[in-house]
């Protein structure tokens, strides 16, 4: 599946004399947007071969992973199980649109602490998940890995070869894995982390062979799904002037930090930049209910 480059026109960039154009993966499936579709592609073959009709996964609780493996499931026919982050949220959920979707969606949720959550991926807590449900197909959190990364080999295309900067966001590190693994030799590939710290450089490095690539990673806004009335003033702009919506997490954090490498002039003029659109729209109004709480204004919608 072919999504569109659409070029964007800001006086900064013309100043610059920088060629920007967003890949709408964003717009390639109205509920598995972005690179959650092509990180679940071979794994729903993958489980379909098995005969494996339930699908298990991991996430937060506006996780745009948990909304997209509830809706593959409707649509395939698979029974979905979320492990969901925070047993606070066990008789809490509801309000929660990302969760509310997801169970209309078919999902079952069950919720643990934060602390069993970082054991999520020990033999013996999948053995007990195994007692608990049956047998299932396992995606792992963020839906990263190796058929994933194959899935996001397919985000580039021929016609991408001109440009001479590829930028996506980086969570669990797949999307950028398969990008790094079908860009050309003389293109570089930037990854944006939405996580505080620099030890997603490691587990890149573990699953891509090649070294066109870097990650930034001073564009987290104190970490994972923190903000900031500076991001929210941006992300509203940048619709506001291209039409482009973005989301709070990972796409609006990953364009803030490029126009400010841009602004910065980490680019040489001429430059051809194509950025990568994840999706993650959903998470929009999930995070409008936190941003309401502390009296930020709203993303526009
Ligand atoms: C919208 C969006 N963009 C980017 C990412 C990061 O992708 P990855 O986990 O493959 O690094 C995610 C999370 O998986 C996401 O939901």
């Amino acid at each position: 599946m072919l999504s569109t480059n659409q070029y964007i026109h800001l006086p900064i960039l013309e100043e610059k004399n920088i060629i920007l154009a967003l890949k709408r993966e964003d717009l390639l499936h109205p509920f598995i947007s972005g690179n959650k579709y092509r990180k679940l592609k071979y794994n729903l073959i993958a489980a379909k071969e098995q005969g494996n009709h339930t699908l298990l996964t991991f996430g937060g609780a506006y996780s745009n992973h948990i909304a997209a493996v509830a809706y593959a499931g409707k649509e395939g026919r698979m029974n979905t199980i979320g492990i969901i982050r925070g047993e606070e949220l066990h008789d809490n959920w509801q309000g929660n649109p990302t969760l509310e979707q997801a169970y209309k969606d078919g999902m079952q949720f069950k919720f643990i602490s934060r602390q069993t959550y970082k054991e999520k991926d020990s033999t013996e807590f999948l053995e007990e998940l195994k007692q608990e449900f049956g047998d299932f197909y396992l995606v792992p959190e963020g839906g990263t890995n190796a058929l994933a990364v194959k899935g996001c080999e397919e985000i580039l295309t021929e016609q991408d070869a001109e440009f001479d900067v590829i930028c996506t966001c980086v969570g669990t590190g797949g999307t950028v894995a398969g990008l790094i693994n079908s860009s050309r030799k003389n293109q570089q590939v930037l990854g944006f982390s939405a996580l505080k710290g620099d030890f997603l450089n490691k587990i890149v490095a573990e699953i891509t062979t090649k070294e066109n690539w870097r990650l930034m990673t001073d564009y987290h806004f104190g970490g994972y799904a923190k903000t900031s009335l500076e991001l929210i003033q941006f992300i509203n702009q940048f619709k506001a002037d291209t039409g482009i919506p973005l989301d709070p997490i990972y796409t609006g954090k990953m364009l803030f930090g490029l126009f400010d490498m841009i602004k910065n002039d980490n680019f040489a003029r001429g430059s051809k930049i194509l950025v990568v659109h994840t999706g993650g729209l959903q998470g929009i109004e999930g995070m409008n209910t936190v941003l309401k709480k502390k009296n930020l204004p709203l993303l526009d919608i």
